[in-house]
């Protein structure tokens, strides 16, 4: 049988490390898609001695940065024609940070990683992901959002530029943007499944979608947040009493990207292998998706 292969972004620590552990074990190619070399290949040795795999590389990508993002999927589309599985695990949250900071191609940074890189990645693979006997793209979310049950995209203002900057509202707002563009992916890839003038749709059982509402998760603080603020330091040693490990994270986005049970299961938001969830009203509401992915394609154009 064919070895499949999956890409996981930011998978050098936490929860997509493990996740590359795991999904290595299952006979998976994994392409650890990581910003930096050196934490990467620190990683990429981890991930293979624990893994017992060699089928498992770095391949490096800034996802706050389309022409990295760019660089990154015209690589990857020159080695390998078919992708099976994405997950969209690389995310930034730095509750050390109190100004919005922008790219150097000038867009909000947390917007630009947690979701239009997302996309944009998404859009540059998904001719890769179509040729795969069955493809899965996998977001990732939190849940956080629930304690921010009326929140929503700023449509006029999605980056701060107008608004008092808060790291906690920018991160929230790229999650629920990724929760809602799950459904809108969902939806056109639903389309493409049946339509049968799309000979490449037609000979794929089919892309599913969706998407981890990633519960409260260890963090390696000492060496994630180095100079922390002592009272930030003690925030995180409070969350992390409660908090479960990677792994055992790891363990949802290895039964979505690699279980036959899920295999036509789209659109839907997991908790854990046993738990499908509801997003908030906001987010379910179609109107509402419709304008975040139309202010989504004015960042990505058509994406090539
Ligand atoms: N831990 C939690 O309690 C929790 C709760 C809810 C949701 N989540 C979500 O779960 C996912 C994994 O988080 P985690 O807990 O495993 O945290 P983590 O250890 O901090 O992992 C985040 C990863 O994203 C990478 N990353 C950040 N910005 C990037 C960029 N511009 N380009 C490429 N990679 C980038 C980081 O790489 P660097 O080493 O280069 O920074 C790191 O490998 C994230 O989507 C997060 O939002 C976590």
């Amino acid at each position: 049988m064919k070895q499949k292969t999956g890409i996981i972004t930011g998978a050098n620590s936490g929860i997509g490390k493990e996740a590359a552990v795991q999904i290595a074990q299952k006979g998976y190619r994994v392409i650890m898609a990581c910003r930096s070399q050196a934490r990467g290949e620190a990683a990429l040795q981890e991930v293979r001695r624990e893994s017992g795999s060699e089928a498992v590389e770095l391949m490096l990508v800034d996802m706050s940065l389309q022409s990295s993002i760019r660089a990154f999927a015209a690589a990857f589309l020159t080695k390998y024609e078919v992708l099976d599985v994405l997950i969209h695990n690389a995310a930034m949250f730095d509750i050390r940070q109190k100004e919005r900071v922008l790219t150097e191609e000038g867009v909000e940074t947390v917007w630009a990683t947690n979701h239009v890189g997302p996309v944009l990645l998404t859009d540059l693979l998904l001719p890769a992901v179509k040729r795969s006997e069955q493809g899965r793209i996998i977001t990732i979310s939190s849940k956080g959002l629930t304690a921010y049950p009326f929140l929503r995209v700023d449509l006029t203002d999605p980056e701060f530029a107008r608004r008092k900057f808060s790291v906690q509202k920018a991160y929230y707002q790229s999650k629920l943007a990724q929760v809602m563009y799950t459904c809108w992916l969902a939806d056109q890839l639903r389309d493409t499944a049946t339509s049968a003038t799309d000979i490449v749709s037609a000979l794929s059982a089919g892309v599913t979608v969706n998407s981890i509402r990633v519960t409260n998760v260890q963090i390696d603080v000492a060496s994630r947040y180095p100079n922390m603020p002592k009272l930030a330091q003690k925030a995180y040693a409070m969350k992390s009493k409660f908090a479960i490990l990677p792994a055992k994270m790891a363990e949802t986005y290895t039964y979505l990207a690699t279980s036959p049970a899920v295999s036509q299961t789209t659109g839907s938001y997991f908790d854990d292998p046993e738990h499908i969830v509801q997003s908030s009203k906001y987010s379910r509401d179609k109107e509402n998706i419709a304008q975040v992915m139309a202010l989504t394609m004015k960042y990505v154009g058509n994406g090539r």
